[in-house]
């Protein structure tokens, strides 16, 4: 798929400060910066728009610009390069991955569908574009249980790539799913005996929890959601204080957005790994020289595009049904 050619652009400014450097050379290349909650509060605060991969998709699918800066991980930014081919589509670090998408390689997945032509697939955003290629619809923590319940009813629902997910939506719409073993290797260091800690010392602080969580964890929630979702629970609700239960970069947008309240990190037992080493792959350093170099770009052929878009639009389509 061609991209657009944008002449280099020099920055000649080495002495501006990095965000200021950032917003003019955003200006110059007619880019929009779309970044997940997850990203560092320095990304977060220079970026256009800010939000979950719902949200961020449905960006993607809508801006004018003419690039797309995506500071998230790389299936993110593949979702953003799929919806609009034409544009260009850089990403701070190419090496941002997801335990996800790497636990779901595409000809396993096709293997395992060849063993029943029944098979409709639902993959959640977090996979590679082969994965989306090979599937009915994609799905993101935000729409996962109205894309179930709008799923055919005559075949056999085949969940990727995540188990918990794929649980949860499992408890909520009661249809059965044969369910793919991957997991967010963040999301499952969260254990029963350290939420209950937690809880104890703060007996008032609704506890809210991202779905990638096991169910364990997902049982003593008093909301289980995206993380956009996140943002109107907390908003909503006149209690002063939340225990949050996904990863850290949640927290600033949180506080940003709920001024006043407080967020309390949920603690794992092991350690303090309630970051994504993906997510936090990207700086503004990185940003930067992503805008000025527009490198890495992501790139895909035309036949990934075409298989991979249909899911997606079906995906977007559902998700804007009442
Ligand atoms: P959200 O779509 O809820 O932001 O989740 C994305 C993700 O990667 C969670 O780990
Ligand atoms: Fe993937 Fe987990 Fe990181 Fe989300 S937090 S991008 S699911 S590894």
């Amino acid at each position: 798929m061609k991209t657009g050619y944008l002449a280099p652009i020099s920055t000649g400014r080495p002495s501006v400060p990095l965000v200021e450097e950032i917003r003019r050379l955003k200006e110059a290349r007619r880019a929009v910066i779309l970044a997940h909650n997850y990203q560092i509060p320095e990304i977060q605060d220079v970026a256009d728009y800010v939000g979950d991969s719902l949200g961020l998709s449905q960006q993607a699918a809508k801006t004018q610009a003419d690039v797309i800066v995506f500071c998230g991980v790389h299936f993110m930014a593949e979702t953003a390069k799929i919806l609009s081919p034409n544009k260009i589509v850089v990403l701070p670090d190419r090496d941002a991955g997801c335990s996800l998408e790497q636990s779901c390689p595409a000809d396993k997945l096709a293997a395992l569908q060849r063993t029943n032509p029944n098979f409709y697939t639902i993959a959640y955003i977090n996979c590679s574009a082969e994965v989306k290629a090979l599937s009915d619809v994609i799905c993101t923590s935000g729409n996962a249980v109205k894309i179930v319940r709008h799923a055919p009813p005559e075949r056999d629902l085949l969940f990727v790539p995540d188990e918990n997910l794929g649980a949860w939506v499992m408890e909520q719409t009661g249809r059965p799913m044969t369910l793919w073993k991957g997991n967010c290797y963040v999301h499952v260091e969260w254990t029963h005996a350290a939420i209950t800690r937690i809880r104890n010392e703060y007996p008032g602080a609704p506890l809210v929890a991202h779905p990638e969580c096991t169910r364990a964890v997902r049982m003593l929630a008093d909301e289980v959601c995206s993380t956009e979702k996140m943002v109107g629970y907390c908003k909503a609700s006149p209690a002063p204080a939340f225990i949050i239960a996904t990863e850290a970069g949640m927290l600033h947008r949180l506080r940003r957005e709920c001024p006043g309240k407080t967020f309390i990190p949920a603690p794992t037992d092991r350690c303090a790994c309630n970051e994504c080493r993906y997510m936090k792959m990207n700086t503004l350093e990185k940003l930067h020289d992503c805008l000025l170099n527009l490198s890495p770009r992501v790139e895909l052929s035309d036949e990934l595009i075409a298989h991979g878009r249909a899911p997606i639009e079906r995906m977007l389509q559902l998700s804007a049904m009442d």
